[in-house]
């Protein structure tokens, strides 16, 4: 069984107190259970579970006959969307089936010619490689940056580019080694090379601010199990306006047309936003659970929750630096280099080992970047992190 830290060491730290009530009532997650697993699939917050539960009830007793408050909700979620991105408009939004499908929309629509060629991480999770290696059949390269190399990973990236280079494709946070990056810097990088900027924002939407229009991003794709605190199975898709006629389309349906519900027209008008990306019929169940999500999210604010991880992060990387005849630390130490991820590894044991005591005290945690991955998001308490923590000294 985990055990908390003793009561004398919890008043001799403020900020202890402090984290273990403040958002409490927002989740529902067992005491015996300390979850750092965000960056895998995270929890739903209590009003997210209540949500579903009425969505639930409301169809089994009068099915869908409330048809238009669920699209108001979808649009209400669609404008939530847009702030967090800080986007200009709900047309550039479109809601999408996961990362991976979004990544897929962006790599195959886009015009391509044999000798092209698109640079992305060495450190990326398969979904944002694949899809770019996928394109070699039109003999275009993907140029894998070598991030772990002494030296700034940003100028690691730029470094790849040519003048054939189309497109840069990054996580903003590595899902392995935690690692983040200066969207920014990239973005700018592009821009001045008129390469387009691609970013899979999975590893940190709903835990730091993403302003599209500040690190002009041309794409942006992350779907809501992660930091977003909703089920899997709903992503949102950000195309800049600008850039939108150049995904040639290639899923095709009655939701995509600019007029959906004129069912008897022959017309196959595309619409002029991001809803061409969506090609049927929305799921609504996930659109209630994000909308849900959303308001904790925008709710607590931002700016707050991207305080509240990083704190988290430096707790947990300052604990690790005391004591690194034990372990080597993956995640980068440095302010800015880092998001709500800190991965490690243990010297004189193997990660397996370590991960298998973690299970055992139910800490929720992953096993990856070669090491163990630890997660926790704004709300978890501190004095749960270091219960965790203090099993490495046990
Ligand atoms: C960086 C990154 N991209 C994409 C994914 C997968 O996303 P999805 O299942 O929404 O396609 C993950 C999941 O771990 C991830 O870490």
């Amino acid at each position: 069984m985990v055990t908390s830290p003793p009561s004398s060491q919890r008043e001799k730290i403020p900020e202890l107190r402090h984290h273990c009530t403040m958002f409490e009532s927002e989740f529902l997650l067992d005491d015996s259970v300390i979850y750092l697993n965000h960056a895998a699939v995270a929890p739903w917050p209590r009003r997210t579970v209540d949500a579903v539960r009425a969505f639930a009830e409301e169809n089994g007793t009068f099915g869908s006959s409330n048809y238009a408050s669920w699209v108001h909700t979808e649009s209400l979620l669609r404008e939530q969307l847009r702030q967090l991105l800080h986007a200009r408009s709900t047309d550039e939004i479109a809601l999408l089936k996961n990362t991976s499908e979004a990544l897929s929309v962006v790599a195959w629509g886009l015009p391509w010619a044999a000798g092209d060629n698109i640079v992305i991480s060495s450190q990326e999770f398969p979904s944002n490689r694949v899809v770019w290696e996928s394109l070699d059949v039109l003999g275009v390269q993907t140029r894998h940056a070598d991030l772990g190399k002494d030296g700034s990973p940003e100028a690691a990236l730029v470094a790849c580019m040519d003048d054939r280079t189309r497109l840069l494709s990054v996580s903003s946070v590595q899902y392995g080694s935690g690692l983040r990056l200066d969207l920014a810097r990239l973005g700018k990088a592009c821009r001045e090379r008129g390469i387009l900027f691609c970013v899979d924002a999975i590893q940190s939407l709903g835990a730091m601010d993403l302003n599209v229009r500040a690190c002009q991003a041309d794409f942006v794709m992350a779907d809501g199990h992660k930091w977003l605190l909703a089920p899997e199975g709903l992503a949102v898709f950000y195309c800049r306006q600008e850039v939108m006629d150049r995904i040639a389309l290639k899923q095709y349906g009655w939701h995509m047309l600019k007029d959906p519900l004129s069912f008897d027209s022959r017309s196959r008008e595309i619409a002029h936003n991001a809803r061409r990306f969506e090609c049927g019929s929305p799921n609504m169940l996930g659109v209630h659970a994000l909308h849900a999500s959303l308001d904790l999210i925008i709710g607590t604010g931002i700016d707050r929750i991207e305080q509240l991880v990083l704190d988290n992060t430096r707790f947990m990387l300052d604990f690790l630096a005391a004591r690194t005849d034990r372990f080597e630390i993956i995640t980068p130490h440095t302010p800015g280099q880092h998001g709500g991820i800190v991965t490690f590894k243990p010297l004189h044991e193997s990660p397996e080992s370590l991960f298998d005591m973690f299970r055992q005290h139910r800490v929720a945690c992953a096993l990856r970047g070669g090491g163990v991955r630890f997660s926790p998001h704004f709300y978890t308490p501190r004095k749960k992190l270091l219960t965790a923590l203090a099993l490495l000294d046990a």
